[in-house]
C-alpha cells in the first residue's frame, strides 16, 4: 500500500461526488493521510469543497459531465457521498478500470432506488424486512394496501432521501394524498412508489459496518457499537452511541448487516438501518458510505466513521473501538436565508463535554441541517440532554 504526495504527479487522488457535511469530514480524514481530494457538488462552496484541494460544480446526474470530469482528473478513488448520481457512468468507469468506485458501482446503483436495495435484501440476502409492494398507479397502491400490507403503512417515492415525499398512512382517507406526495416529492419520478407495512419497533439503530483489509490482505467485517436515533419527518434529530440492546438482538443485527454488506461487496463503511423489537430485527435500508446519524462517532470513537471509511478505502487497518458514550443533536436552519450568522457558540461550548460542527452551507432553509452538536457523558440520557441543550443555544440569524 502506497500513498503519493498530494498536488504532485504521483498523488493518490480521491474524487468526492457530493460535498455535504459528511463529505467534508471524509475529505479531512483522507487529507490526514496525504490524499489529494477533489470535491464535486451541484452548487458552489458546498461544505467539502471548502476544505478540498480543488472543486467542481457539475450536474452529477448527467452521465457525460461525470465521465468527462473523471477522465480529466483520473482519480484513484471515486467516493459517492449522495444517492443521485448517474450510476451508468460509474459502471462504465468501473468496467474500464479507470478508477475504483467506492465501494463499487453496483452498490451505488442498488441504494439509489428503494426497489433495488429492498429486493436485494429480501430476495437475495434473505433478511427480514417490513412487508412491501411497489405500485405504478393509485389503483395498484390501493389494492396492495387493502390486500397485502394493511394500515398503518408508509408510502415513499422509490428515489428519495431524508424523508422527502414520504408519509405514514393510518387510514384509507389519507392514502390518496400520500400517493400524490410520493409521486411529486421524490428526486426523480421512477413511475413507482413503495408501500411498506409499518414496523412497530421499540427503537431503531444504525449499525456502522466496515469492510476492511486485515494483515493478510483479506476482507474482514467489523461492527461499531450500535447507534440509536430519533427521526422526525423522516430526518434524524438526535443520535447516541451505544444504544443498549439485548445480546440476541445485537447478534441478529450484526448477522443482517453482514449478509447485506457481503452481498454489496467492496471496501468501506456502510450505515445499516435496522428496526428492533425485543430480539427481533428488521432491515430497513443501507448507505454504502458514512451515515448522518454516525456523526456522533466524532466524539465517541478514536476512529470516527469518516476515518474508518478513509482507512478502509485505502486498504489500511481499522479499529471500531468505542471510547466514550456520546450523542449528537442536529442544528436546523430555522430560516430561509443566504449567508446566515451563528451566535451562541460561546454558550454552547461552555460545557467542556460539548463540541459543535458548523457546516458553513452558503444557504439556510428552515429544515436544512446547518450544524451538529456533539456531547459525551457517562450515560446516554445525559449525553443526549447535553447535545440538545447545546444545539438550542446556537442561534441562526439572517
Ligand atoms: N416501514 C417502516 N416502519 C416503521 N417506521 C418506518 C418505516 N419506514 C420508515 N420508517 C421511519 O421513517 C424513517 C425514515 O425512513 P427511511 O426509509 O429511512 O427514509 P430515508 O431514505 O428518507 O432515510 C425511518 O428511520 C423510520 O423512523
Ligand atoms: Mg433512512
Amino acid at each position: 500500500m502506497k500513498i503519493g504526495t498530494a498536488l504532485t504527479k504521483n498523488a493518490t487522488k480521491a474524487l468526492l461526488l457530493g460535498s455535504g457535511e459528511l463529505g467534508k469530514e471524509i475529505a479531512i480524514a483522507l487529507q490526514r493521510y496525504g490524499v489529494e481530494v477533489i470535491a464535486v457538488d451541484r452548487y458552489q462552496n458546498a461544505p467539502a469543497q471548502q476544505v478540498a484541494h480543488r472543486s467542481y460544480v457539475i450536474d452529477m446526474t448527467d452521465a457525460q459531465a461525470v465521465k468527462k470530469l473523471i477522465v480529466k482528473e483520473k482519480p484513484d478513488f471515486i467516493i459517492p457521498e449522495i444517492e443521485a448520481i448517474a450510476t451508468d457512468a460509474l459502471a462504465e468507469i468501473e468496467e474500464q478500470k479507470l478508477s475504483k468506485v467506492v465501494p463499487n458501482a453496483r452498490a451505488v446503483q442498488l441504494t439509489m432506488n428503494r426497489e433495488g436495495i429492498r429486493t436485494m435484501a429480501a430476495e437475495e440476502a434473505g433478511v427480514q424486512t417490513s412487508s412491501y409492494a411497489f405500485a405504478e398507479t393509485y389503483a395498484e397502491l390501493k389494492s396492495a394496501v387493502e390486500n397485502e400490507i394493511g394500515y398503518p403503512c408508509f408510502i415513499k417515492p422509490t428515489m428519495s432521501s431524508s424523508g422527502k415525499g414520504q408519509s405514514m398512512v393510518k387510514a384509507e382517507d389519507q392514502l390518496e394524498q400520500a400517493w400524490h406526495h410520493a409521486k411529486s416529492g421524490g428526486r426523480a419520478d421512477t413511475g413507482k412508489v413503495i408501500v411498506e407495512g409499518a414496523v412497530d419497533f421499540d427503537y431503531e439503530i444504525t449499525l456502522l459496518t466496515v469492510r476492511a483489509l486485515n494483515e493478510q490482505g483479506l476482507i474482514e467485517t467489523h461492527f461499531c457499537a450500535p447507534i440509536g436515533h430519533r427521526q422526525e419527518n423522516g430526518d434524524y434529530r438526535e443520535s447516541w452511541q451505544p444504544q443498549d440492546m439485548s445480546p440476541i438482538a445485537l447478534k441478529n443485527a450484526q448477522d443482517i448487516a453482514l449478509k447485506i454488506t457481503e452481498n454489496i461487496g467492496g471496501l468501506g463503511l456502510f450505515g445499516v438501518e435496522l428496526f428492533i423489537r425485543q430480539d427481533q430485527v428488521w432491515f430497513s435500508e443501507v448507505s454504502p458510505r458514512p451515515h448522518d446519524t454516525g456523526m456522533v462517532t466524532m466524539v465517541t470513537q478514536r476512529q470516527t466513521e469518516f476515518d474508518l471509511h478513509a482507512r478502509a478505502i485505502l486498504g489500511l487497518p481499522i479499529s471500531t473501538v468505542l471510547n466514550k458514550t456520546g450523542a449528537s443533536a442536529v442544528i436546523l436552519g430555522g430560516v430561509d436565508a443566504k449567508g446566515v450568522a451563528y451566535s451562541g457558540l460561546d454558550k454552547a461550548l461552555a460545557d467542556s463535554d460539548v463540541d459543535v460542527r458548523l457546516f458553513a452551507k452558503p444557504e439556510a432553509f428552515v429544515t436544512r441541517r446547518m450544524g451538529v452538536s456533539l456531547a459525551t457523558s457517562d450515560n446516554v440520557t445525559d449525553a443526549i440532554e447535553k447535545a440538545v441543550r447545546a444545539a438550542k443555544l446556537i442561534q441562526i440569524i439572517e
